[in-house]
Formats: structure tokens, C-alpha cells, sequence
């Protein structure tokens, strides 16, 4: 059985480009930002409040915000207080925190351990949501870790349980290196899908091994209809070494319509995102396909 509708959840501007080596002009960031709201995204991860010797890319975030048209659900993240701080400073409504179930992979990216990020992420969680702020929680790593390796479903529910108990509106939990497989992906999410019904439950894919699409599938048929993705496939962690991007905003929203199943976005006005950045990051981006046989 699958879902009516799907929201996806437009993650490039920054997922996308937050590894891209070239330094990208805020102004073709906000461009992009607004032709993604055009084609009908609703939800849409804008940038990322880090520190700016980590994550250089990042460092226009409150400008980002600043001049974004507000719309839907524009998501900002940020991995401990001080970024929640500048985050609510710039005007955001909704801010996504994210820890890594394996450990290892959570040094790496945040410099602490996974107990460590949890025990300061809770006094700032509890005090954006006294502020009436939508708080998403980004599960990193939770199939496989580039470091530790296979990933077990109970410790991925357990680190959920925790957020849950912290009151977070929205669990996104993610196979950070795309290593896991359709039935990985069916049987780790239709456990969460048991154990937080009451939650929202978005599936994160990258595309590594190119197995994105048929995971998105096995989540849908597990219960999922929240999905982040990433207009032309932009994307990589840069502490997750050798992972390639998301999902393809357009491969997916393309799949689901021929599926019949609703999204909201027009496909050919992504695309036209899409185009608009490519010139300015630094690999070819291709879209001309969804053109090739629009008309037969
Ligand atoms: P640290 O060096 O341990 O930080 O890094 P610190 O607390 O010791 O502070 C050191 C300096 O950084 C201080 O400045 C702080 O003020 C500053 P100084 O006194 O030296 O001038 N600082 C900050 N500046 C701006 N924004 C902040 C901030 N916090 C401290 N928020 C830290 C710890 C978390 C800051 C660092 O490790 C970091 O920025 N990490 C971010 C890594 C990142 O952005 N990763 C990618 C996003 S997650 C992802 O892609 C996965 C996801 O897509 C899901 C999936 O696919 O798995 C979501
Ligand atoms: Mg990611």
C-alpha cells in the first residue's frame, strides 16, 4: 500500500551544498532558494548554523535566512546552543539539530561523542520548543557508519526514544554513506514506524551506490511519506568521506507522480533550479533527460 501524498522535504541549498569545494554567492544561493519555492517546495532546508572553520560554505547563514521568503517550513540547522541561538537571532521558525547514533561518526562531525551532543541538546530543545520553535531531529548514520560500520536498528530507536521524550516534532533519520539496501531501509522503518506514530518520520537517503530511489520506495511501502531530497542530486556530508549526494529532488518527484502519488512540485520548474546552480558548483549537473520524452 502506498501513500496518496508525499511531502518532500528540499534539502539542497543546504545538505547539497555545504560540501561544495567552490564558494558559492549568496545571491545564487537565494536565487536557488526561490526557484525551488517556486516549483512548489513547501519545506526546504536553507542552511546551517556551524562553525565557519568546519563548514566554510555555511558561513552566509544568517544572511540566508535573513533575506529568504518565509514559506512553509525553512529549516535551519544547528548542532548545540550557540547555533540554536544565532539561528532564533536570524529569524528562524523551524531548526533542525542532528547527532550521529554511531559514535565515532558523531566526533568527527560535531567533535563530541553521541551521549555528549544528547546532554547538551536537551535544555536547548526544551527551550525552543517553550519558544513555540519546530524542532526536527537529523538521526545520522543510522544504517551504516563510515568508521564503525553496520549500524543496529535497537540503538537508532533508542537515540530516537530520547529525542521523543525531549519533544522534537519531526525524527529525519538518514543513511549518511548510502550503503543501505531496500530491505534495510523497509524493516528499520516500519520499526520506527511502530514505535513513533506520533511523530513525524522522514526518510534521508543518499545516493552512494545509486540505491536511493528503491529505498524511498520500500520506506513508502513501510508506512513513510516524508522524504528529504535534494534538487540535482547535490550533496555530501564532509565528514562522511567518499559519500556522493541525496536522492535526486527530480528522480523522486518524477517517480511518485508516475506512481501517481501527489507532491505538489512541478518537476520541470526544479529542473530549472537546478540549472540555475549547476554553472556554479564544481561537477556537471544533468537534467535534459526529464525533457527528452516530455512530449510523446
Ligand atoms: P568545536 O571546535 O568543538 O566547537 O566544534 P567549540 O564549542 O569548542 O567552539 C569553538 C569555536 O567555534 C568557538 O569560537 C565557538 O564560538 C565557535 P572561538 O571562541 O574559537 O572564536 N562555535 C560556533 N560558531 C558558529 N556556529 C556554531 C558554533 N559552535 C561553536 N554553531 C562544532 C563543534 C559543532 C561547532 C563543529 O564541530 C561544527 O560546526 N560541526 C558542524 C558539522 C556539520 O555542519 N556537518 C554537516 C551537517 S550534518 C549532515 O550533513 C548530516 C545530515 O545531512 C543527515 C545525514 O545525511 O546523515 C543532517
Ligand atoms: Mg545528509
Amino acid at each position: 500500500i502506498l501513500p496518496n501524498n508525499v511531502t518532500i522535504i528540499e534539502v539542497g541549498p543546504r545538505d547539497g551544498l555545504q560540501n561544495e569545494k567552490r564558494h558559492v554567492e549568496e545571491e545564487e544561493k537565494l536565487a536557488f532558494i526561490h526557484l525551488l519555492q517556486d516549483a512548489g517546495i513547501r519545506e526546504m532546508e536553507l542552511t546551517s548554523f556551524v562553525s565557519p572553520k568546519w563548514v566554510p560554505q555555511m558561513a552566509d547563514a544568517k544572511n540566508i535566512v535573513e533575506k529568504t521568503t518565509k514559506i512553509g517550513r525553512q529549516f535551519v540547522l544547528a548542532p548545540n546552543a550557540k547555533g540554536a541561538e544565532l539561528a532564533i537571532e536570524s529569524g528562524a521558525k523551524s531548526i533542525a539539530v542532528f547527532v550521529g547514533v554511531s559514535n565515532s561518526f558523531n566526533q568527527k562531525n560535531i567533535n563530541r561523542t553521541t551521549a555528549e551532543s544528547m546532554d547538551a541538546l536537551e535544555p536547548v530543545i526544551a527551550k525552543l520548543k517553550s519558544d513555540g520553535i519546530f524542532v526536527r531531529a537529523c538521526i545520522s548514520t543510522a544504517f551504516y557508519c563510515p568508521y564503525e560500520g553496520k549500524i543496529e536498528k535497537q540503538d537508532v530507536v533508542e537515540l530516537c526514544k530520547r529525542f521523543q521524550a525531549m519533544g522534537v516534532d519531526e525524527l529525519s533519520v538518514a543513511d549518511t554513506i548510502g550503503m543501505a539496501n531496500p530491505v534495510e531501509s523497509y524493516e528499520l522503518f516500519k520499526l520506527l514506524k511502530e514505535e513513533f506514530d506520533e511523530i513525524l518520520l522522514t526518510a534521508h537517503f543518499h545516493d552512494t551506490r545509486k540505491m536511493a530511489i528503491a529505498n524511498i520506495f520500500a520506506a513508502m511501502q513501510a508506512g513513510i511519506d516524508r522524504f528529504d531530497t535534494s534538487a540535482g542530486g547535490l550533496g555530501g556530508c564532509p565528514f562522511a568521506p567518499g559519500a556522493t549526494g541525496n536522492v535526486a529532488t527530480e528522480d523522486v518527484v518524477n517517480m511518485l507522480e508516475s506512481l501517481g502519488i501527489e507532491t505538489g512540485i512541478d518537476v520541470d520548474k526544479i529542473c530549472m533550479a537546478v540549472e540555475k546552480i549547476a554553472p556554479h558548483v564544481s561537477h556537471p549537473i544533468e537534467t535534459g533527460r526529464y525533457r527528452l520524452y516530455k512530449n510523446r
